[in-house]
């Protein structure tokens, strides 16, 4: 229910068609204390029709307005300050939220328009980092929350599984590779071939010139060449599934940069006959000095493709295979003016469709303060983050609860749920900083705060499992029910913000929120007493653990029952 709708009913019946309904409903305000009421309405807008003062008007509009959902009305100078019937819209609230259950919130927006989300993205034979991470955390939250709007996501991880860096690591690996190494630890000892190619080129460059045939043969489709960078990117994407199943995270596909070896052509061909392209220095360039962008290199000086002419080849498979709604990229900052060069020379080839292409980009990340990068050594290998938090959160949870069952279970849903929470809680654009201890805290802005919460809401109900309460009526009065109410009321507003947005953010702060006022009313309440209002109450922790369980499955994070 939209109480908005029906204040500018009551504002538009008592006012004389002074304002139409709609623009009455625009002008209605949320008060910023509470005790000013739900919703405010400023009679300035009135002033002008009625040539009065607002306070005026907002006094005689108080005695005017009528609604049972109103507990009262009430002027302040030239505001109109409405306070719903908690006992009305409790009831209200709660039996929708249990009656819909997980489906509260969905709207059907989308249409089930397909949208591909281009994310996690990893490069074979290099460490899944935590760059990664973010991008496979913030997609899947993404993905999920389209769905709740009604699209039909559709997960897509762009391997970086081509260009000259194979031809590098074929010449390393036939110089110094061993069979049994690579399948026993595959990225770790690739990584390490590659190295040393670096650190002895710089005295044998001849090294080059190996490396640059070798790529040459596996474009062309040499058996060996090809075989050898087939392996590398079987036994990377092992590794990679490995971090995928901890997360529990699914594509739908995994359509590398490799897979738009044989759309290219057409990709310069069509570039061609729009007369784009440009000869610079010996390479083949797109202008696009009208969108204030440095050209895009298409082709280098001897002819080879670059990123963005797999881009540009994506993007258009994309439009042809799914007609698409949305096309979603979601990879760091640090390629935003990449991704503007990207939608500027498919605009420029005529691909409209390119106007509903979006980067959504994310901040860096650090750990304990210290930047991440794979090329000076500091490696932090994404699975030994991951196994870490699902460690300490099992000697937490053995400290706090030995009895729990399933421990193990509960403490991977718990440490894997305290990395991606700690991902997904402030805007994605912000850099991000990593301390384990602090993430793994039950109090405060964590993920298992919120899943500890839920978890409090699940006890409660088991404990009212047995008192069989039986009622129909979810009236509440209580003020710290109402805050509760009130943030239930507002999830399906969220999921639209965070939709709208692509800012999983929206939801992470919203179970922060909701928890907090549920535990302001768990710790100010006698939940199971018995009483008249039990069987209200008992429908409040229902429905907020209902709707805490949903936001953390929007955001990838499991709601373990008990921890
Ligand atoms: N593999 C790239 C990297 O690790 C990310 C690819 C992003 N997606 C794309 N369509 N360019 O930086």
């Amino acid at each position: 229910m939209d109480y908005k709708k029906i204040i500018a009913a009551a504002v538009f019946a008592a006012t004389d068609a002074a304002l139409n309904e709609e623009e009455i409903y625009r002008l209605l305000e949320v008060p910023k204390q509470e005790n000013l009421g739900d919703y405010a309405f400023p009679a300035f807008a009135l002033a002008k029709t009625f040539h009065k003062n607002p306070a005026v008007i907002a006094e005689e509009l108080a005695t005017k307005v009528k609604s049972d959902y109103f507990d009262h009305v009430e002027a302040v100078g030239p505001y109109l300050n409405f306070f719903l019937s908690k006992n009305v819209v409790s009831n209200e609230v709660i039996k929708q939220v249990l009656n819909e259950g997980a489906d509260y919130g969905y709207f059907d927006e989308g249409h089930n328009g397909n949208v591909p989300i281009d994310m996690s993205s990893p490069n074979i034979a290099k460490p899944m980092s935590m760059g990664h991470l973010r991008s496979t955390v913030i997609g899947n939250a993404v993905a999920n929350i389209l769905a709740k709007r009604g699209y039909h996501p559709i997960k897509d991880n762009h391997l970086g599984d081509w260009g000259t860096q194979f031809g590098k690591l074929i010449t390393a690996y036939k110089l110094w590779g061993n069979e049994e190494d690579v399948k026993k630890d595959p990225i770790k000892n690739l990584v390490a071939y590659y190295v040393k190619f670096h650190e002895e080129d710089v005295e044998h460059p001849e090294l080059d010139d190996e490396a640059r045939l070798w790529f040459k043969k596996l474009e062309d489709g040499d058996e060996e060449a090809h075989r050898l960078w087939k392996w590398f990117s079987e036994v990377s994407l092992k590794e990679f599934q490995r971090v995928y199943d901890i997360l529990d995270i699914q594509f739908d596909i995994y359509n590398g940069e490799a897979f738009y070896n044989d759309k290219l052509d057409e990709v310069v061909e069509l570039l061609k006959q729009k007369n784009l392209l440009e000869e610079s220095e010996g390479a083949q360039i797109v202008r696009l000095d009208e969108y204030n962008l440095s050209p895009a290199v298409i082709l280098k000086s001897d002819g080879a493709s670059l990123y963005i002419t797999r881009d540009l080849a994506t993007a258009i498979y994309r439009e042809r295979e799914f007609d698409f709604a949305k096309n979603l990229y979601v990879v760091g900052s640090e390629q935003t003016h990449y991704f503007k060069q990207v939608q500027a020379v498919l605009l420029k080839m005529g691909f409209e469709s390119a106007k509903e292409m979006h980067h959504i980009p994310f901040g860096l990340i650090t750990v304990n303060g210290k930047k991440l990068s794979t090329r000076s050594g500091r490696i932090i290998l994404l699975e030994e983050v991951l196994n870490d938090s699902m460690d300490l959160a099992l000697k937490m949870i053995e400290a706090k609860n030995p009895a729990l069952p399933n421990k193990e279970q509960v403490a991977r849903e718990v440490g894997v749920g305290a990395v991606v929470f700690n991902d997904l809680k402030n805007e994605r654009i912000l850099a991000e900083d990593f301390n384990l201890e602090e993430i793994l805290k039950f109090e405060g802005d964590t993920g298992p705060y919120v899943q500890y919460t839920h978890a409090r809401g699940q006890s409660i109900l088991r404990k009212a499992q047995e008192l069989a309460i039986t009622g129909s009526d979810y009236a509440l009065d209580d003020a710290n029910a109402w805050v509760v109410v009130k943030q239930l009321e507002k999830f399906p507003e969220i999921v639209k913000e965070a939709n709208d947005r692509f800012e999983p953010s929206v939801i992470a702060k919203y179970t922060l929120k909701l928890s907090q006022a549920f535990n302001r009313y768990y710790g100010n309440s006698k939940i199971l007493a018995d009483d008249g209002g039990i069987h209200a109450r008992l429908g409040l922790v229902q429905a907020t653990a209902t709707v805490l369980k949903e936001s953390l499955r929007l955001l990838g994070i499991k709601a373990p029952e008990q921890m």
